[in-house]
């Protein structure tokens, strides 16, 4: 009953929108089109097998991480600690790129989202309960909050790429995507798991040269 009055006023909030002729500039049609294969869950729990003996390395160079392959065009995500590569329960830090001119499908997810500009130009959309789309411009040291399930985009309208790092918590990240801001509430496309949790990383990231394990004194850690 409560999904169907939900459903009922996304409906009549996307109608009301749709009148008001604001349309988002879609980098991307459809994402799950673009995507290989079916949306069949691939989902292992973590790749630590990847890792000598099990082992995860706490310290690494984030500048030796390939890319994840993506096919929203000019995004780059790399998840520098995660649920999927490293079996991280709570949380996940990644660092994104956005180039000039793209942005990301206009989505929401079930998880909490924290962002910070570290270089670049770019633009937050949120739409607000009542449906109103607010933008906000963004540039370097912005932060941004996204709450569950806001509905918003991010956009590089800038000249230069926009780089960001974006923490989320209760991964996997599990986003819904919408061709538009008038689209209802409920009428998103579910992608999980998301592209870049489908496989492992094939090689582990080396850890830093100069990472040096400092003796330690019994009882400074907790015993694990
Ligand atoms: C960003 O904030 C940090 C911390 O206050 C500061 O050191 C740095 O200079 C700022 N960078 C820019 C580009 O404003």
């Amino acid at each position: 009953m409560r999904a169907l009055l939900l459903a009922l006023a996304a409906f009549l909030g996307g109608v009301l929108l749709g009148a008001s002729s604001y349309r988002a500039r879609l980098v991307l049609a459809d994402l799950r089109a673009a995507l290989p294969g079916p949306l069949a869950p691939v989902w292992a729990p973590h790749c630590a097998n990847i890792y000598a003996g099990g082992q995860l390395t706490p310290v690494f160079d984030a500048g030796q991480l390939p890319p994840a392959q993506h096919p929203v065009p000019g995004l780059t995500h790399l998840t520098l600690h995660g649920r999927k590569a490293h079996g991280m329960k709570g949380l996940e830090l990644w660092i994104s790129t956005l180039a000039p001119g793209t942005g990301t499908p206009i989505h929401r997810h079930d998880c909490e989202e924290v962002l910070l500009v570290l270089r670049g130009e770019g633009v937050a959309a949120m739409q607000d309960k009542d449906g109103t789309v607010v933008e906000t411009k963004l540039g370097p040291n912005s932060t941004l909050a996204v709450l569950p399930n806001a509905r918003h985009q991010l956009r590089n309208d800038g000249s230069r790429d926009l780089h960001f790092i974006a923490a989320i918590d209760n991964p996997p990240f599990r986003p819904c995507l919408y061709r538009s801001w008038e689209d209802p509430y409920l009428a998103c496309q579910s992608v999980w798991p998301m592209v870049w949790d489908r496989s492992c990383p094939d090689k582990a990231p080396q850890p830093l040269p100069h990472h040096v394990v400092l003796s330690g004194s019994k009882g400074a850690t907790a015993e694990m």
